[in-house]
């Protein structure tokens, strides 16, 4: 039976939820969408002129469709979108577990069961349900369970489509994505949730496949990604003894057509919601099913980026405690563009200095100081403190880390900042982005990522 999709209900508003609901919203205006949020100072936070989530182009397209045909609405009333919906969305976290079989690395599925459970409570007739979250291969079984249980005897199809964009370009990635993904078991489903895409995605862009292939796709896509930093940044430690560049090395290989360009920036490591907890998500399957070797290449892509942020740390630890016990961090974000600094480098890079003993002058463009606060841990008493200027931020610091590509911090007025910095300053640049031309001709020796 053909099916159409003109009532969605997404839960979650968050990166994820928010944008691409705004997105399915401003392309379809036959659609109508709720999106639903436990967390009612994000709810509020949408409806306001300060949205939570910092992207370039989001202001824009909340602005045309909220209170047109996009809601944010507190989870307390959203029983009634529920039950309205011919497709609801699960976008809600799925983060590393902490404790239980596989903490550490497994998915805690939790907050995805209670979204199954608040469906199959609310939803009537025949509802859609898509994970637009990341889960692991075959969590929509356990989904499905649980909309079995639903009381009012609602029908439901499963569908797993999840999501790629990248934060700092969310709204460019929603609106023009390389693909959309759908698994699902029903042809008519698919076709229905491929219908709202259609609206602005062309066909062949829309790739439909099997339910665990969709679901494991969007992992394994992710541990490519992340594999691709891992194995620039272990070349980038290669470049710094050899005298190697590792620009040069990376525009080589990327100039290969079956290499290509992307994804091949040395840097501090990466950060962000989801490389590592996706990795190890695929490291606990892998070993699940008794695939050990699997497990352990997965693994090394994550130690990794583990000991790249450590080594960085150590590096500008010894030099800024010859010189003072000061470091101005520059840049708390997991990349430009963003105000998440979720896993960002910045946090065990600051912490291990703190550790060490140094006080910490920090400054960042977009992420707020109090949020950053919390992931702090100062056992040591080093003591730190934020700065909204980058000029404020260097005052008496014997080292200059960089670790997130601001388009600012390349074009700094080093002859300025020198004079405000320690007479030994040397910047850490873990993102290549410093203009060292003018550093040097400012009497600041620089130290890049990757550089021989
Ligand atoms: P997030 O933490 O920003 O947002 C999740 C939201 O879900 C929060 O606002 C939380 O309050 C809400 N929530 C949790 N449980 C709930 C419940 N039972 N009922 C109602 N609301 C509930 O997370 P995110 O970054 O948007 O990621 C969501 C999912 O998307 C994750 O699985 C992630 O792996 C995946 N993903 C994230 C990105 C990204 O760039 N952040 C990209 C692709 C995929
Ligand atoms: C990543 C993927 O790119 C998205 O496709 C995916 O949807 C998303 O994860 C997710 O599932 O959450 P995101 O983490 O937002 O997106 O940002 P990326 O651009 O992938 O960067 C991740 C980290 O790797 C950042 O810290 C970035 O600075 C770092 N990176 C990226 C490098 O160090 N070098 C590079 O060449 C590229």
């Amino acid at each position: 039976m053909k099916r159409r999709i003109l009532n969605i209900a997404c839960i979650g508003a968050g990166y994820v939820g928010g944008p691409t609901m705004a997105v399915i919203a401003d392309r379809c205006p036959d659609v109508s969408v709720t999106v639903i949020d436990l967390n009612e100072a994000r709810i509020a936070a949408w409806n306001s002129d300060a949205l939570p989530v910092y992207e370039p182009g989001l202001d824009e397209v909340v602005r045309r469709t909220r209170g047109r045909n996009l809601r944010f609405i507190p989870q307390r009333e959203g029983a009634a979108a529920v039950a309205a919906a011919d497709a609801v969305f699960i976008s809600v976290n799925t983060p590393t577990k902490t404790q239980g079989a596989g903490a550490g690395k497994a998915s805690d599925l939790s907050y995805v069961e209670a979204c199954a459970r608040y469906i199959a409570e609310h939803a009537k007739g025949h509802t859609i349900v898509i994970e637009k979250s990341t889960m692991p291969v075959r969590a929509a079984d356990t989904i499905k369970r649980i909309l079995a249980t639903s009381p009012h005897g609602g029908t439901f199809d499963v569908l797993s489509n999840p999501e790629f964009l990248a934060e700092g370009t969310a709204i460019r990635d929603l609106e023009k994505p390389d693909r959309v993904l759908i698994g699902g078991e029903t042809s008519a489903a698919v076709e229905a949730l491929a219908e709202v895409y259609a609206h602005w995605v062309p066909d062949p862009a829309i790739l439909r496949t099997g339910l665990w292939s969709a679901e494991l796709s969007k992992l394994a896509a992710n541990a490519f990604l992340a594999q691709r930093v891992s194995s620039i940044n272990a070349i980038s430690a290669l470049c710094e003894v050899t005298g190697a560049q590792v620009e040069e090395v990376a525009k080589v290989l990327g100039s290969d057509s079956r290499i290509g360009p992307k994804f091949l920036k040395a840097s501090v490591g990466f950060g962000g919601s989801c490389f590592k907890k996706d990795l190890l998500s695929l490291v606990y399957l892998c070993e699940f099913y008794g695939l050990t070797e699997p497990a352990a290449y997965w693994q090394s892509v994550q130690d990794l980026n583990e000991w790249q942020k450590r080594r960085f740390a150590q590096m500008a630890a010894a030099h800024a405690k010859k010189h003072g016990g000061v470091v101005a961090v520059l840049g708390l974000a997991f990349k430009k563009n963003t105000n998440d600094f979720r896993e960002s480098p910045a946090i065990d890079i600051c912490n291990h200095l703190l550790a060490a003993g140094v006080r910490l002058r920090l400054q960042d463009e977009r992420v707020a100081p109090e949020a950053f606060r919390s992931v702090l841990v100062d056992e040591a008493q080093s003591g730190f403190s934020f700065y909204p200027q980058v000029e404020e931020a260097v005052r008496g610091a014997g080292a200059i880390l960089v670790l997130t590509e601001w388009d600012r911090y390349a074009e700094l007025d080093w002859a300025k900042l020198s004079g405000l910095a320690n007479d030994s300053v040397m910047i850490f640049d873990g993102r290549k982005v410093v203009d060292q031309t003018k550093a040097g001709s400012s009497g600041i020796k620089v130290f890049a990522v990757g550089q021989g």
